[in-house]
Protein backbone atom coordinates (compact mmCIF):
# COMPACT_ATOMS: atom_id res chain seq x y z
CA UNK A 1 0.00 0.00 0.00
CA UNK A 2 1.56 3.51 -1.17
CA UNK A 3 -0.55 6.09 1.52
CA UNK A 4 1.59 6.75 4.52
CA UNK A 5 0.52 5.50 7.27
CA UNK A 6 0.21 7.01 11.58
CA UNK A 7 -1.00 4.42 14.45
CA UNK A 8 -1.78 5.67 17.30
CA UNK A 9 -2.34 3.80 20.41
CA UNK A 10 -4.87 4.75 23.20
CA UNK A 11 -2.96 4.01 26.27
CA UNK A 12 -4.44 6.65 28.64
CA UNK A 13 -7.13 4.86 30.71
CA UNK A 14 -6.82 4.60 34.52
CA UNK A 15 -7.00 0.64 34.75
CA UNK A 16 -9.11 0.67 37.86
CA UNK A 17 -10.34 -2.44 37.60
CA UNK A 18 -7.14 -4.27 37.82
CA UNK A 19 -6.44 -2.62 41.55
CA UNK A 20 -2.99 -2.42 41.03
CA UNK A 21 -1.24 0.90 40.70
CA UNK A 22 1.22 -0.12 37.96
CA UNK A 23 -0.29 1.76 34.97
CA UNK A 24 -2.24 -1.37 33.41
CA UNK A 25 -0.84 -1.21 29.88
CA UNK A 26 2.42 -1.90 31.41
CA UNK A 27 1.65 -5.46 32.74
CA UNK A 28 3.62 -8.82 31.45
CA UNK A 29 2.00 -11.30 29.32
CA UNK A 30 4.46 -13.80 28.27
CA UNK A 31 7.60 -11.98 28.41
CA UNK A 32 6.19 -8.33 26.91
CA UNK A 33 4.43 -5.69 28.32
CA UNK A 34 0.03 -5.44 27.05
CA UNK A 35 1.66 -2.65 25.22
CA UNK A 36 4.62 -4.00 23.55
CA UNK A 37 2.55 -6.51 22.54
CA UNK A 38 0.33 -4.16 20.78
CA UNK A 39 3.32 -2.16 18.85
CA UNK A 40 4.75 -5.77 17.73
CA UNK A 41 2.05 -6.26 15.93
CA UNK A 42 1.53 -2.39 14.77
CA UNK A 43 5.42 -2.42 13.63
CA UNK A 44 5.15 -5.26 11.17
CA UNK A 45 2.78 -2.37 9.04
CA UNK A 46 6.19 -0.07 9.23
CA UNK A 47 4.21 3.23 9.83
CA UNK A 48 5.63 6.44 9.28
CA UNK A 49 4.42 7.61 12.86
CA UNK A 50 3.47 5.85 15.87
CA UNK A 51 1.89 7.56 18.75
CA UNK A 52 1.40 6.36 21.78
CA UNK A 53 -1.14 8.24 23.81
CA UNK A 54 -0.98 8.37 27.91
CA UNK A 55 -2.06 10.44 30.66
CA UNK A 56 -0.88 10.46 34.42
CA UNK A 57 1.46 7.49 33.59
CA UNK A 58 3.70 9.33 31.18
CA UNK A 59 6.70 8.44 32.71
CA UNK A 60 6.78 5.33 33.47
CA UNK A 61 4.85 4.72 29.96
CA UNK A 62 7.76 6.43 28.61
CA UNK A 63 10.71 4.19 30.66
CA UNK A 64 9.29 0.95 29.39
CA UNK A 65 9.17 1.98 26.13
CA UNK A 66 12.73 3.09 25.88
CA UNK A 67 13.67 -0.04 26.94
CA UNK A 68 11.46 -1.83 24.42
CA UNK A 69 13.31 -2.46 20.71
CA UNK A 70 12.53 0.40 18.26
CA UNK A 71 11.57 2.49 21.41
CA UNK A 72 12.94 5.53 19.95
CA UNK A 73 10.67 6.42 16.84
CA UNK A 74 7.35 5.87 18.78
CA UNK A 75 6.20 9.48 19.70
CA UNK A 76 4.27 9.52 23.45
CA UNK A 77 1.15 12.01 23.59
CA UNK A 78 -0.15 13.33 27.20
CA UNK A 79 -3.66 13.56 26.66
CA UNK A 80 -4.21 15.21 29.99
CA UNK A 81 -7.24 14.28 31.45
CA UNK A 82 -8.81 11.57 30.05
CA UNK A 83 -12.24 12.52 28.79
CA UNK A 84 -12.70 9.63 26.50
CA UNK A 85 -11.26 7.47 23.10
CA UNK A 86 -12.56 10.37 20.84
CA UNK A 87 -10.93 13.06 23.35
CA UNK A 88 -7.60 11.05 23.37
CA UNK A 89 -7.65 10.92 19.36
CA UNK A 90 -8.81 14.25 19.11
CA UNK A 91 -5.33 15.31 21.28
CA UNK A 92 -3.24 12.92 19.49
CA UNK A 93 -4.44 14.34 15.57
CA UNK A 94 -2.95 17.40 16.77
CA UNK A 95 0.31 15.99 16.49
CA UNK A 96 -0.40 15.21 13.33
CA UNK A 97 -1.93 18.33 11.49
CA UNK A 98 -0.52 18.06 8.01
CA UNK A 99 -0.75 14.63 8.00
CA UNK A 100 -2.17 12.54 4.69
CA UNK A 101 -2.44 8.74 4.25
CA UNK A 102 -4.15 6.29 6.52
CA UNK A 103 -4.47 6.61 10.36
CA UNK A 104 -5.08 3.78 12.56
CA UNK A 105 -6.43 4.01 15.76
CA UNK A 106 -5.73 0.82 18.24
CA UNK A 107 -6.17 0.36 22.05
CA UNK A 108 -3.02 -0.12 23.94
CA UNK A 109 -5.30 -2.77 26.23
CA UNK A 110 -5.52 -5.20 23.00
CA UNK A 111 -2.59 -7.15 23.16
CA UNK A 112 -3.92 -10.46 20.92
CA UNK A 113 -4.38 -7.86 17.61
CA UNK A 114 -2.63 -8.90 14.93
CA UNK A 115 -0.77 -7.39 11.47
CA UNK A 116 -2.84 -8.94 9.10
CA UNK A 117 -5.86 -8.02 10.81
CA UNK A 118 -4.83 -4.59 11.13
CA UNK A 119 -3.66 -4.47 7.71
CA UNK A 120 -7.39 -5.51 6.50
CA UNK A 121 -9.03 -2.64 7.91
CA UNK A 122 -6.38 -0.45 5.79
CA UNK A 123 -7.34 -2.08 2.86
CA UNK A 124 -11.23 -2.19 3.39
CA UNK A 125 -11.07 1.85 3.41
CA UNK A 126 -10.53 2.43 0.13
CA UNK A 127 -11.61 6.13 -0.48
CA UNK A 128 -14.12 5.71 2.63
CA UNK A 129 -13.81 8.01 5.53
CA UNK A 130 -12.77 5.29 7.77
CA UNK A 131 -13.50 0.96 8.12
CA UNK A 132 -14.51 -0.19 11.24
CA UNK A 133 -13.36 -3.91 12.74
CA UNK A 134 -16.44 -5.36 13.87
CA UNK A 135 -16.99 -9.26 15.52
CA UNK A 136 -19.74 -11.49 17.09
CA UNK A 137 -18.83 -11.83 20.32
CA UNK A 138 -19.48 -14.51 22.37
CA UNK A 139 -20.38 -12.27 25.24
CA UNK A 140 -20.94 -8.40 24.27
CA UNK A 141 -21.61 -6.95 27.40
CA UNK A 142 -19.91 -3.62 27.77
CA UNK A 143 -19.08 -3.31 24.23
CA UNK A 144 -20.30 -0.82 21.75
CA UNK A 145 -22.90 -2.36 19.63
CA UNK A 146 -23.50 -2.08 15.54
CA UNK A 147 -26.29 -0.39 14.39
CA UNK A 148 -26.92 -1.75 10.63
CA UNK A 149 -30.05 -0.17 8.46
CA UNK A 150 -32.17 -2.51 6.45
CA UNK A 151 -29.76 -2.77 3.29
CA UNK A 152 -27.00 -4.16 6.29
CA UNK A 153 -24.79 -0.55 5.95
CA UNK A 154 -23.44 0.44 8.53
CA UNK A 155 -25.36 3.15 10.63
CA UNK A 156 -23.42 4.16 13.70
CA UNK A 157 -21.99 2.21 16.99
CA UNK A 158 -23.87 2.64 20.40
CA UNK A 159 -22.44 1.90 23.55
CA UNK A 160 -24.30 -0.79 25.75
CA UNK A 161 -25.02 2.26 28.37
CA UNK A 162 -26.79 3.98 25.94
CA UNK A 163 -28.67 1.53 24.02
CA UNK A 164 -31.94 1.17 23.97
CA UNK A 165 -32.83 -2.71 24.83
CA UNK A 166 -33.82 -4.15 20.70
CA UNK A 167 -30.31 -2.15 20.19
CA UNK A 168 -28.73 -4.20 22.90
CA UNK A 169 -29.62 -7.11 21.50
CA UNK A 170 -27.52 -6.77 18.75
CA UNK A 171 -24.83 -9.23 18.91
CA UNK A 172 -22.45 -7.12 16.49
CA UNK A 173 -19.66 -5.47 18.51
CA UNK A 174 -17.21 -2.78 17.93
CA UNK A 175 -13.70 -3.95 18.36
CA UNK A 176 -12.32 -0.57 18.95
CA UNK A 177 -9.88 -0.74 16.05
CA UNK A 178 -10.28 1.83 12.59
CA UNK A 179 -8.64 3.05 9.97
CA UNK A 180 -9.32 6.78 9.52
CA UNK A 181 -8.89 8.86 6.12
CA UNK A 182 -7.39 12.27 8.34
CA UNK A 183 -8.98 14.76 6.34
CA UNK A 184 -12.22 13.55 7.38
CA UNK A 185 -11.78 12.69 10.77
CA UNK A 186 -10.40 16.07 11.81
CA UNK A 187 -14.10 17.99 11.39
CA UNK A 188 -15.68 14.78 12.46
CA UNK A 189 -13.87 15.08 16.09
CA UNK A 190 -14.20 18.75 15.97
CA UNK A 191 -18.48 17.70 16.14
CA UNK A 192 -17.85 15.78 18.69
CA UNK A 193 -20.14 16.11 22.22
CA UNK A 194 -20.06 14.55 25.63
CA UNK A 195 -23.80 14.32 25.90
CA UNK A 196 -23.91 10.20 27.24
CA UNK A 197 -24.50 8.56 29.97
CA UNK A 198 -20.55 8.65 30.39
CA UNK A 199 -19.89 12.55 29.74
CA UNK A 200 -17.58 11.52 27.53
CA UNK A 201 -16.35 12.08 24.09
CA UNK A 202 -16.72 9.06 22.37
CA UNK A 203 -14.61 8.02 18.76
CA UNK A 204 -17.61 6.07 18.11
CA UNK A 205 -20.00 9.41 17.66
CA UNK A 206 -17.58 9.85 14.15
CA UNK A 207 -18.83 6.85 12.75
CA UNK A 208 -22.26 8.20 13.24
CA UNK A 209 -21.14 11.52 11.96
CA UNK A 210 -19.96 9.99 8.57
CA UNK A 211 -23.00 7.94 7.72
CA UNK A 212 -25.50 11.17 8.58
CA UNK A 213 -23.60 12.94 5.91
CA UNK A 214 -24.48 10.01 3.81
CA UNK A 215 -20.77 8.22 3.39
CA UNK A 216 -21.21 4.38 3.42
CA UNK A 217 -18.47 3.24 6.02
CA UNK A 218 -17.29 -0.19 4.93
CA UNK A 219 -16.52 -3.05 8.07
CA UNK A 220 -14.52 -5.92 8.57
CA UNK A 221 -15.16 -8.60 10.56
CA UNK A 222 -12.57 -10.14 12.70
CA UNK A 223 -11.75 -13.94 12.20
CA UNK A 224 -10.85 -14.92 15.63
CA UNK A 225 -12.64 -12.67 17.82
CA UNK A 226 -10.25 -13.67 20.60
CA UNK A 227 -7.90 -11.29 19.14
CA UNK A 228 -10.09 -8.52 20.08
CA UNK A 229 -9.94 -9.11 23.67
CA UNK A 230 -9.37 -6.15 25.95
CA UNK A 231 -7.63 -6.89 29.50
CA UNK A 232 -9.16 -4.52 31.88
CA UNK A 233 -8.92 -6.89 35.11
CA UNK A 234 -5.95 -9.24 36.56
CA UNK A 235 -8.83 -12.72 35.73
CA UNK A 236 -8.56 -11.45 31.88
CA UNK A 237 -5.13 -11.44 31.73
CA UNK A 238 -4.90 -14.74 32.83
CA UNK A 239 -7.20 -15.65 29.99
CA UNK A 240 -6.04 -13.54 27.21
CA UNK A 241 -2.32 -14.97 29.06
CA UNK A 242 -2.96 -18.59 28.17
CA UNK A 243 -4.01 -17.42 24.00
CA UNK A 244 -0.83 -15.90 23.65
CA UNK A 245 0.58 -18.55 25.10
CA UNK A 246 -1.18 -21.07 22.87
CA UNK A 247 -0.24 -19.21 19.76
CA UNK A 248 3.64 -18.86 21.09
CA UNK A 249 3.70 -22.89 21.50
CA UNK A 250 2.04 -23.51 18.21
CA UNK A 251 4.59 -21.33 16.53
CA UNK A 252 7.37 -23.65 18.03
CA UNK A 253 5.65 -26.97 17.32
CA UNK A 254 5.78 -25.98 13.70
CA UNK A 255 8.65 -25.27 13.84
CA UNK A 256 9.62 -28.69 14.53
CA UNK A 257 10.25 -28.61 18.36
CA UNK A 258 8.98 -31.44 20.62
CA UNK A 259 6.82 -30.06 23.50
CA UNK A 260 5.32 -32.91 25.42
CA UNK A 261 2.65 -31.34 27.01
CA UNK A 262 1.56 -28.01 25.85
CA UNK A 263 -0.88 -27.19 29.50
CA UNK A 264 2.55 -27.14 31.70
CA UNK A 265 5.20 -25.41 29.30
CA UNK A 266 5.39 -21.88 29.84
CA UNK A 267 7.42 -20.04 26.76
CA UNK A 268 7.87 -16.04 26.87
CA UNK A 269 7.98 -14.45 23.35
CA UNK A 270 11.39 -14.06 21.91
CA UNK A 271 12.76 -17.68 23.25
CA UNK A 272 14.83 -19.08 20.10
CA UNK A 273 14.57 -23.10 19.99
CA UNK A 274 16.05 -25.24 17.14
CA UNK A 275 14.29 -28.30 15.99
CA UNK A 276 14.35 -31.68 17.38
CA UNK A 277 14.48 -30.11 20.56
CA UNK A 278 12.36 -31.90 23.18
CA UNK A 279 10.90 -29.63 26.16
CA UNK A 280 9.51 -31.80 28.85
CA UNK A 281 6.67 -30.81 31.05
CA UNK A 282 6.38 -28.13 33.60
CA UNK A 283 8.65 -26.11 32.24
CA UNK A 284 9.81 -22.19 31.97
CA UNK A 285 11.61 -20.49 29.64
CA UNK A 286 12.27 -16.48 29.73
CA UNK A 287 13.02 -14.12 27.37
CA UNK A 288 16.18 -14.25 25.60
CA UNK A 289 16.47 -17.83 25.78
CA UNK A 290 18.54 -19.86 23.11
CA UNK A 291 18.57 -22.93 22.82
CA UNK A 292 19.96 -25.22 20.22
CA UNK A 293 19.21 -28.06 18.20
CA UNK A 294 18.40 -31.53 19.55
CA UNK A 295 18.58 -30.12 23.10
CA UNK A 296 16.38 -31.92 25.90
CA UNK A 297 15.07 -29.23 28.80
CA UNK A 298 12.41 -30.39 31.24
CA UNK A 299 10.72 -31.92 32.86
CA UNK A 300 11.16 -28.94 36.08
CA UNK A 301 13.40 -26.62 33.99
CA UNK A 302 13.18 -22.67 34.41
CA UNK A 303 15.72 -21.25 31.94
CA UNK A 304 15.64 -17.66 32.68
CA UNK A 305 17.09 -14.56 30.62
CA UNK A 306 20.83 -14.63 28.92
CA UNK A 307 20.59 -18.97 28.81
CA UNK A 308 22.07 -20.12 25.56
CA UNK A 309 21.72 -24.12 25.43
CA UNK A 310 24.09 -25.25 22.34
CA UNK A 311 23.37 -28.11 20.14
CA UNK A 312 22.65 -31.20 21.88
CA UNK A 313 22.83 -30.27 25.36
CA UNK A 314 20.27 -31.97 28.09
CA UNK A 315 19.14 -29.93 31.14
CA UNK A 316 16.47 -30.93 33.52
CA UNK A 317 14.93 -32.17 36.42
CA UNK A 318 14.90 -29.29 38.84
CA UNK A 319 17.66 -27.62 37.26
CA UNK A 320 17.30 -23.39 37.07
CA UNK A 321 19.94 -21.22 35.12
CA UNK A 322 20.42 -17.64 34.79
CA UNK A 323 23.28 -16.34 32.14
CA UNK A 324 24.57 -19.72 31.65
CA UNK A 325 25.83 -20.97 28.60
CA UNK A 326 26.07 -24.75 28.47
CA UNK A 327 28.02 -26.58 25.89
CA UNK A 328 27.28 -29.19 22.98
CA UNK A 329 26.55 -32.14 24.91
CA UNK A 330 27.11 -31.41 27.86
CA UNK A 331 24.30 -32.83 30.72
CA UNK A 332 22.91 -30.79 33.77
CA UNK A 333 20.16 -33.45 34.43
CA UNK A 334 19.40 -33.42 38.87
CA UNK A 335 18.26 -30.20 40.93
CA UNK A 336 21.18 -27.93 40.10
CA UNK A 337 21.70 -24.37 40.24
CA UNK A 338 23.42 -22.42 37.06
CA UNK A 339 24.24 -18.89 37.39
CA UNK A 340 26.54 -16.76 35.35
CA UNK A 341 28.69 -19.57 34.19
CA UNK A 342 30.26 -20.85 31.22
CA UNK A 343 30.22 -24.77 30.16
CA UNK A 344 32.31 -26.42 27.80
CA UNK A 345 31.17 -29.07 25.35
CA UNK A 346 30.70 -32.85 26.88
CA UNK A 347 30.92 -31.15 30.44
CA UNK A 348 28.99 -33.70 33.00
CA UNK A 349 27.31 -31.47 35.95
CA UNK A 350 26.56 -34.03 38.55
CA UNK A 351 23.34 -33.78 40.91
CA UNK A 352 22.69 -31.19 43.21
CA UNK A 353 25.85 -29.08 41.91
CA UNK A 354 25.35 -25.12 42.90
CA UNK A 355 27.09 -22.42 41.22
CA UNK A 356 27.36 -19.48 44.08
CA UNK A 357 26.99 -16.80 41.51
CA UNK A 358 26.36 -14.09 44.32
CA UNK A 359 28.29 -12.49 47.13
CA UNK A 360 25.71 -10.48 48.53
CA UNK A 361 26.63 -7.95 46.89
CA UNK A 362 28.07 -8.76 43.24
CA UNK A 363 27.45 -11.36 40.82
CA UNK A 364 30.40 -13.62 39.55
CA UNK A 365 31.53 -15.37 36.77
CA UNK A 366 32.24 -18.81 36.64
CA UNK A 367 33.97 -21.35 33.97
CA UNK A 368 33.97 -25.01 33.36
CA UNK A 369 36.14 -26.45 30.55
CA UNK A 370 35.63 -29.21 28.17
CA UNK A 371 35.06 -32.37 29.46
CA UNK A 372 34.97 -31.54 32.98
CA UNK A 373 33.04 -33.44 35.31
CA UNK A 374 31.92 -31.87 38.25
CA UNK A 375 31.32 -34.21 41.08
CA UNK A 376 27.11 -34.50 42.67
CA UNK A 377 26.86 -31.66 45.86
CA UNK A 378 29.77 -29.61 44.47
CA UNK A 379 29.59 -25.83 45.50
CA UNK A 380 31.51 -23.52 43.14
CA UNK A 381 31.91 -20.10 44.58
CA UNK A 382 32.13 -17.80 41.92
CA UNK A 383 34.28 -16.29 40.64
CA UNK A 384 36.25 -19.88 39.73
CA UNK A 385 37.50 -21.96 36.81
CA UNK A 386 37.45 -25.40 36.25
CA UNK A 387 40.02 -26.62 33.40
CA UNK A 388 39.15 -28.94 30.12
CA UNK A 389 39.07 -32.94 31.81
CA UNK A 390 39.00 -31.67 35.24
CA UNK A 391 37.21 -33.52 37.76
CA UNK A 392 35.55 -32.76 41.10
CA UNK A 393 34.69 -35.07 43.70
CA UNK A 394 31.49 -35.15 45.47
CA UNK A 395 30.44 -32.59 47.70
CA UNK A 396 33.56 -30.27 47.19
CA UNK A 397 33.49 -26.73 48.04
CA UNK A 398 35.55 -24.92 45.33
CA UNK A 399 36.13 -21.74 47.30
CA UNK A 400 36.29 -18.42 45.31
CA UNK A 401 39.19 -17.54 43.03
CA UNK A 402 40.23 -21.50 42.61
CA UNK A 403 41.28 -22.24 39.50
CA UNK A 404 41.43 -26.24 38.87
CA UNK A 405 43.88 -27.00 36.47
CA UNK A 406 43.28 -29.59 32.61
CA UNK A 407 43.09 -33.13 34.14
CA UNK A 408 42.89 -31.69 38.01
CA UNK A 409 41.03 -33.64 40.23
CA UNK A 410 39.94 -31.97 43.02
CA UNK A 411 38.40 -33.38 46.32
CA UNK A 412 37.46 -32.60 49.77
CA UNK A 413 35.72 -32.74 52.97
CA UNK A 414 34.60 -36.60 54.06
CA UNK A 415 32.59 -36.58 56.51
CA UNK A 416 33.18 -38.77 59.74
CA UNK A 417 31.28 -41.35 62.16
CA UNK A 418 30.54 -38.86 64.60
CA UNK A 419 30.89 -40.82 67.99
CA UNK A 420 28.07 -41.20 70.16
CA UNK A 421 28.28 -40.28 74.08
CA UNK A 422 26.78 -43.20 76.36
CA UNK A 423 23.31 -42.21 77.11
CA UNK A 424 23.06 -40.35 74.02
CA UNK A 425 19.25 -40.75 72.83
CA UNK A 426 20.84 -42.02 69.62
CA UNK A 427 20.89 -45.11 70.19
CA UNK A 428 17.20 -44.80 70.98
CA UNK A 429 16.24 -43.98 67.44
CA UNK A 430 18.05 -47.68 67.26
CA UNK A 431 15.74 -49.62 65.10
CA UNK A 432 13.10 -47.19 63.88
CA UNK A 433 11.67 -46.45 60.62
CA UNK A 434 13.41 -44.37 58.02
CA UNK A 435 10.11 -41.98 57.07
C1 LIG B 1 -14.53 1.09 23.66
C2 LIG B 1 -15.54 1.50 22.58
C3 LIG B 1 -16.56 0.39 22.40
C4 LIG B 1 -15.86 -0.89 22.03
C5 LIG B 1 -14.79 -1.24 23.07
C6 LIG B 1 -13.96 -2.40 22.58
C7 LIG B 1 -15.70 3.94 22.75
C8 LIG B 1 -16.53 5.07 23.22
N1 LIG B 1 -16.20 2.73 22.99
O1 LIG B 1 -15.24 0.98 24.88
O2 LIG B 1 -17.51 0.74 21.39
O3 LIG B 1 -16.80 -1.94 21.92
O4 LIG B 1 -13.90 -0.13 23.27
O5 LIG B 1 -13.02 -2.78 23.55
O6 LIG B 1 -14.66 4.15 22.18
N2 LIG B 1 -8.51 5.61 26.42
C9 LIG B 1 -7.70 6.71 26.36
N3 LIG B 1 -8.17 7.91 26.76
C10 LIG B 1 -9.45 8.07 27.21
C11 LIG B 1 -10.28 6.95 27.27
C12 LIG B 1 -9.79 5.73 26.86
O7 LIG B 1 -6.53 6.60 25.94
O8 LIG B 1 -9.80 9.20 27.55
C13 LIG B 1 -8.00 4.31 26.00
C14 LIG B 1 -7.99 3.29 27.11
O9 LIG B 1 -6.72 3.25 27.74
C15 LIG B 1 -8.26 1.99 26.38
C16 LIG B 1 -9.08 2.42 25.17
O10 LIG B 1 -8.86 3.80 25.00
O11 LIG B 1 -7.05 1.41 25.93
C17 LIG B 1 -10.55 2.10 25.30
O12 LIG B 1 -11.13 2.87 26.32
P1 LIG B 1 -12.27 2.33 27.27
O13 LIG B 1 -12.73 3.46 28.10
O14 LIG B 1 -11.83 1.09 27.95
O15 LIG B 1 -13.42 2.01 26.21
P2 LIG B 1 -14.53 0.91 26.34
O16 LIG B 1 -15.53 1.35 27.34
O17 LIG B 1 -13.90 -0.41 26.53
CA1 LIG C 1 -11.97 -1.24 27.60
Amino acid sequence: MSRSLAVLVLAAGKGTRTKLSAPKVLLPLCGRTLLDSVLHAVQRLSPDRTLVVVSHDKEKVSESLSRAPGGKSRELVDQGRAQGTGHAVSVAMDQLQDFQGDVVVVYGDCPLITTPTLAALREARGDAPAAVLTAYAPDPSGLGRILRDEQGELVGIREQRDCSPEEAEVDEVNAGLYCFDPARLRPALHALTNDNSQGEYYLTDVIGHFTSEGASVPTVEVEDPDEILGVNSLIELALVRELMQERILLGHMEAGVRIEDPSTTYIDHDVEIGAETRILPCTVLRSGVRIGRGCEVGPFTHLRSGTVLEDAAEVGNFVEAKKARVGRHTKAKHLTYLGDVTIGENANIGAGTVIANYDGVHKHETVIGDGAFVGSGTVLVAPSRMGKGSKTGAGAIVTRGTEIGEGETFVGVPAKILKSKQGDSESGEEGRDAR
